[in-house]
């Protein structure tokens, strides 16, 4: 499965069933997992048949990834890796759901090394699905980016694929604003919105093949 096809596929499943995620799945996972703490500085760690994490929140997730990191800009950042991590996540034929409040951090705090500084934001579930979940609503494309004059064809495949993120109560908090050749990409106040934007900065990368995402 490719990036495109993982973003139309993925969508928060919140019911997993029992079973298990083979080693050669978890190990592509945890290389995917490696390679973005080390571009990033990030401290993403995947834990399976982990029950604590999860305990009495969604159903039946033992399978999860922790997204920690420190440093400046740490939302964003959170929220564009964490999205990559999520599709590799799709593209091994896992179902996912990203979380702020559905976890147990505190439990989680005790399974995770943290160095100094150190803090877990959010975390992914991960594991075979009920169900592969539903699509979205969207809120209308106008109130989600302006452009003057003509929409070129880039810019329009970078909102194609925005339109698929998730974002905090798919509250869709940004705009992407091309004027004078210029593209700036805003969010609104809102829960999470800064991970939302790293995400969505994710996901119209993918789609237009430009630039958006500074880690500062
Ligand atoms: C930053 C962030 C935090 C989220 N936190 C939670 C959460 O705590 N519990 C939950 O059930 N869903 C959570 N979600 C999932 C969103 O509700 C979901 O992504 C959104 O409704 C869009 O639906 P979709 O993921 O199916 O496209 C979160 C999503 C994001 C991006």
């Amino acid at each position: 499965m490719e990036l495109l096809e993982a973003m139309q596929a993925r969508h928060s499943v919140r019911r997993y069933t029992d079973e298990k995620i083979g080693a050669d799945v978890a190990d592509a996972l945890r290389a995917e997992l490696d390679a973005i703490n080390a571009e990033s500085g990030l401290h993403f760690a995947l834990f399976t048949d982990e029950e604590t994490g999860f305990a009495g929140k969604l159903h039946n997730v033992k399978n999860y990834i922790v997204f920690a990191g420190s440093g400046k800009n740490l939302d964003e950042r959170i929220g564009y890796y964490g999205a990559r991590a999520m599709l590799k996540a799709q593209m091994l034929g896992l179902n996912s759901c990203w979380v702020a409040l559905s976890f147990n951090k505190g439990a989680v705090e005790k399974l995770m090394t943290l160095a100094s500084g150190e803090k877990i934001v959010n975390a992914l579930a991960v594991g075979y699905g009920e169900t592969q979940g539903n699509p979205h609503k969207n809120k209308p494309i106008e109130k989600l980016c302006s452009c003057d004059g003509e929409m070129p064809d880039w810019f329009k495949k970078g909102m194609d694929c925005v339109l698929l993120a998730p974002t905090a109560i798919n509250q869709q908090k940004f705009v992407f604003t091309l004027k004078n050749g210029e593209l700036t990409v805003k969010a609104k106040l809102g829960p999470c919105f800064k991970i939302d934007l790293g995400i969505v900065k994710y996901y119209f990368e993918i789609g237009s093949g430009k630039t958006v995402f500074k880690a500062e």
